[in-house]
């Protein structure tokens, strides 16, 4: 039997045959944050480098176009339709000042770890070490209204 085989096997019995009970309970999602939050350490990042900069600007600004954007939206100042929908309140990233991004490893973090008011956990759901730091980069030096040239600045 192949592996993929045998995994669907046992989907099939924990979906179908062998529990009674209802088996599609809502991920929880404070101890998906705590799991993560057990796993980040800000030394993960010590390996990773890029070329230049701009390299790690542009790798960052694809992740946020691609993971990112559908909630924080284009310009970073948060309530998307997307969001509303789903009823998830969206900070702002681009606060000036932006407390969370005085700190690099704290943006790390939390895009890591994600959060329970429906923060997606990336450090363990679908993007890399490498993304998070590049999409920490772009959002800690480039998507920032005094860099893109904003007049007012996001406030909410
Ligand atoms: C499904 C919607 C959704 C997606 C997709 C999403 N976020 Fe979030 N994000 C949220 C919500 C909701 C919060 C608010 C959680 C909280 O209270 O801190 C948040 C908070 C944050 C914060 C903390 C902001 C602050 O000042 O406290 C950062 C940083 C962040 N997101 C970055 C990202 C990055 C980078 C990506 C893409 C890799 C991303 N988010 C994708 C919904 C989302």
């Amino acid at each position: 039997m192949t592996r993929a085989a045998r995994a669907l096997g046992v989907a099939v019995c924990v979906l179908v045959a062998c529990s009674g009970e209802k088996t599609f309970d809502p991920p929880d999602r404070e101890a998906r944050v705590a799991a993560a939050d057990s796993l980040f350490s800000a030394r993960l990042f010590d390996t990773v480098t890029w070329a230049t900069p701009e390299e790690r600007a542009d790798a960052g600004n694809a992740v946020y176009a691609a993971h990112c954007r559908t909630c924080h939206g284009a310009t970073g100042d948060g309530g998307t339709a997307y969001s509303e929908q789903r009823g998830l309140a969206v900070p702002s990233l681009v606060l000036d000042p932006w407390p969370l991004g005085a700190h690099q490893d704290s943006v790390r973090h939390r895009i890591f770890v994600g959060h329970a008011a429906g923060m997606p956990t990336w450090g363990v759901a679908g993007i890399t070490v490498r993304e998070i730091d590049a999409v920490t980069h772009y959002l800690v030096e480039r998507l920032r209204p005094e860099v893109l040239g904003v007049a007012e600045p996001a406030t909410r």
